[in-house]
C-alpha cells in the first residue's frame, strides 16, 4: 500500500494548504484571470470547471508556478512562493498531452522525477512499485510507454505525478483524451486513488458531469472570474447566476416578471420569492418536474401536450409543450418493464414551487 501524498501540515490549522490571494494574470491586453482570492483546503478534491477560455488552466499554471501572475500572491501551506519555480513548490502538475517519455518504459518515466530528486535508490524503487501498484501498470512496468493505449498512458502521467508525493496534485483536464467508458473509469480510478494517498487534488475540467462525478466542492469560472464556489450539489441545486445553471446540468427557463410574490411567465404564474417588478427567470430542473396532478400543497401545474419521448435506459426524456407554446423537458426514471409515456398525449404536469430557482435576468 502507497504511503500518503503530504497533506502539509495546515490541516487542522485553520489555514488553508493553497491560498491564492489577488492573483490575476494579463497577457498583453488580454485579461486570462482577473483579481481573485482561491483557498483550497488540505485534503480536498476541487475542481476548476468553465468553458474553454476561461482562464482554468491560467490558474493552474499560477498555482504550480508555470506562470508568473500579473498580480497577487501564492501560498502553500502558509509559504509564499509567488516567486518561487515549478521544481522548487510542494505541487505536481498532470498535463493534459501527459509529456511522457515515449522510448522510455512505464518504470524509467516514473523513476524520472526521483533520480532528479536525488531520491536514494532502495527508496525510490520502493515507491515506484507502490504508485505501480496504485495505478494497475505493475504488469505492464517494463514495456515502453509508446507501446500503451491512451487509458494506460493516462495512467503513468498519473503516477509520475504521484509518486513525487507532492501537496497539491494539479490535474489539467487529463482525461479529455479518452472515449466515455475509459474516461469514467478513470473518474472511478482517481477518486479511488484520492481516497487512498489521501492528498490534495486540484482538478482543471470543461467537463460539467465530470466535475459533478469528482470533486468535493467546484469552482466555476467564466471570462476569468470565478461564478461560484460550492459542493456538488449547492452548485445544481443553488446555482448563484444563469450561467452556472445553464453550464452545469440541463434546466428549463421560464423568464418573467415578479408581482405580488408570484412570478409571471408567459405559461402561467407561479410562487416565486423575489422582488416586485424584478424580470427573473426561474430555473427547473428536468427530474424536478412529475408526469402527473399535484400530489403536495406546494405543487404547481400546468397542461402540457407530450411532443417527443426518448429511452436513455434507467430514465426517459420527455419533451413537451404547455399550450402557450413553451417546451418543458422532463427526465422520468421508469422501473424495468414500466410503461413509457406517450407522444400526443395531453398531460397535466406538475412541481414544488420551492423547486423553481429564481435567478435575476441580469445575473
Ligand atoms: N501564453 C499566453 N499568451 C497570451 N494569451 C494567453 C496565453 N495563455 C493563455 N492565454 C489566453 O488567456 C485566456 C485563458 O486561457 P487558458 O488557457 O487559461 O484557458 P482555459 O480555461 O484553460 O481553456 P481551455 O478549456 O480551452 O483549455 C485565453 O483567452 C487564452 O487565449
Ligand atoms: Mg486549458
Amino acid at each position: 500500500m502507497p504511503e500518503g501524498m503530504s497533506n502539509g501540515n495546515s490541516s487542522g490549522t485553520g489555514v488553508p494548504l493553497v491560498r491564492l490571494s489577488n492573483v490575476s494574470m494579463v497577457y498583453g491586453g488580454v485579461t486570462a484571470v482577473a483579481p481573485l482570492d482561491l483557498d483550497v483546503a488540505a485534503g480536498a478534491f476541487l475542481s476548476i470547471l468553465g468553458p474553454s477560455g476561461c482562464g482554468k488552466s491560467t490558474l493552474l499554471k499560477i498555482i504550480a508556478g508555470f506562470a508568473d501572475p500579473s498580480s497577487g500572491r501564492v501560498e502553500i501551506d502558509g509559504v509564499d512562493v509567488t516567486r518561487i519555480g515549478p521544481e522548487k513548490r510542494p505541487t505536481n502538475m498532470v498535463f493534459q498531452g501527459y509529456g511522457l517519455f515515449p522510448h522510455m518504459t512505464v518504470r524509467q518515466n516514473i523513476a524520472f522525477g526521483l533520480g532528479i530528486a536525488r531520491v536514494p535508490a532502495a527508496e525510490a524503487r520502493r515507491r515506484i512499485a507502490d504508485v505501480l501498484e496504485l495505478v494497475q501498470l505493475a504488469a505492464l512496468a517494463d514495456r515502453a510507454v509508446d507501446q500503451l493505449s491512451g487509458g494506460q498512458q493516462q495512467r503513468v502521467a498519473l503516477a509520475r505525478a504521484i509518486v513525487m508525493r507532492p501537496k497539491v496534485l494539479l490535474l489539467d483536464e487529463p482525461l479529455a483524451a479518452l472515449d466515455l467508458k475509459l474516461r469514467q473509469a478513470m473518474q472511478e480510478e482517481l477518486r479511488r486513488i484520492h481516497r487512498q494517498i489521501g492528498g490534495t487534488f486540484v482538478f482543471v475540467t470543461h467537463d460539467q458531469e465530470e466535475a459533478l462525478n469528482l470533486s468535493s466542492e467546484i469552482v466555476v469560472m467564466q471570462a476569468g472570474r470565478v461564478e461560484q464556489r460550492g459542493t456538488p450539489q449547492e452548485i445544481y441545486r443553488r446555482p448563484a447566476s444563469l450561467f452556472v445553471a445553464g453550464f452545469v446540468g440541463e434546466s428549463n427557463r421560464f423568464s418573467g416578471r415578479m408581482r405580488s410574490g408570484r412570478i409571471e411567465t408567459a405559461m402561467g404564474s407561479f410562487p416565486a420569492d423575489a422582488k416586485d417588478g424584478a424580470e427573473v427567470v426561474a430555473i427547473l430542473r428536468p427530474e424536478a418536474i412529475t408526469l402527473g396532478p399535484v400530489r403536495r400543497a406546494d405543487d404547481v401545474a400546468v397542461t402540457a401536450m407530450i411532443e417527443d419521448v426518448v429511452f436513455l435506459g434507467e430514465r426517459v426524456k420527455v419533451v413537451c409543450r404547455a399550450e402557450d407554446g413553451t417546451a418543458i423537458h422532463l427526465r422520468l426514471s421508469i422501473e424495468a418493464r414500466g410503461q413509457l409515456p406517450q407522444a400526443g398525449r395531453s398531460v397535466t404536469l406538475s412541481w414544488r414551487a420551492a423547486d423553481m430557482i429564481v435567478i435575476p435576468e441580469s445575473s
